[in-house]
């Protein structure tokens, strides 16, 4: 069963954005690398990005009928806000681990809440794109145990 990496909005401009706070690296590359790092653990992976609520909801939704062996997530700034993804997360039953790039508490207060990870399996937070490959290592470990 594959692992997902889903990544929500904003976030397809990586390396673009702010890259005093969320570094140089592109989606595209960090999505390389995943792929590069799955293949080395002998995993098939698929990545998505969307900057909608209901286009992450509905992949959720898909990779769970799938029986994704688990998904690992960086909801950007649905993160603080959405309910509904919180509520697909929960809903789902496929483990999955939420990332951050940037330590987001020790930026504003508005960050240091997450309405998803209550649902997550583990949070990691400021190892930039590091943490996605952490989540996987993990995740892959799981699987075999
Ligand atoms: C982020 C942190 C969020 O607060 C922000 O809205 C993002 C990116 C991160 O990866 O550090 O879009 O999830």
């Amino acid at each position: 069963h594959p692992i997902g990496l889903l990544n929500g909005p904003n976030l397809g401009r990586l390396g673009i954005r702010e890259p005093d706070v969320y570094g140089t690296t592109t989606l595209s590359q960090v999505e390389d690398t995943f792929r590069e790092e799955a293949a080395k653990l002998g995993v098939v992976v698929e990545c998505f990005q969307s900057n909608h609520e209901g286009t992450l909801i509905d992949q959720i939704e898909h990779w769970t009928d799938k029986h994704f062996a688990g998904v690992i997530i960086n909801p950007g700034g649905f993160t603080h806000t959405s309910v509904a993804l919180r509520d697909a997360i929960a809903s789902s039953d496929v483990p999955f681990i939420e990332v951050h790039l940037s330590n987001v508490h020790q930026r504003e207060e508005f960050r240091h809440r997450s309405l998803t990870a209550g649902v997550c399996e583990a949070v990691i937070a400021g190892l930039g794109p590091n943490g996605y490959y952490a989540a996987l290592r993990h995740l892959v470990g799981q699987i075999r145990k």
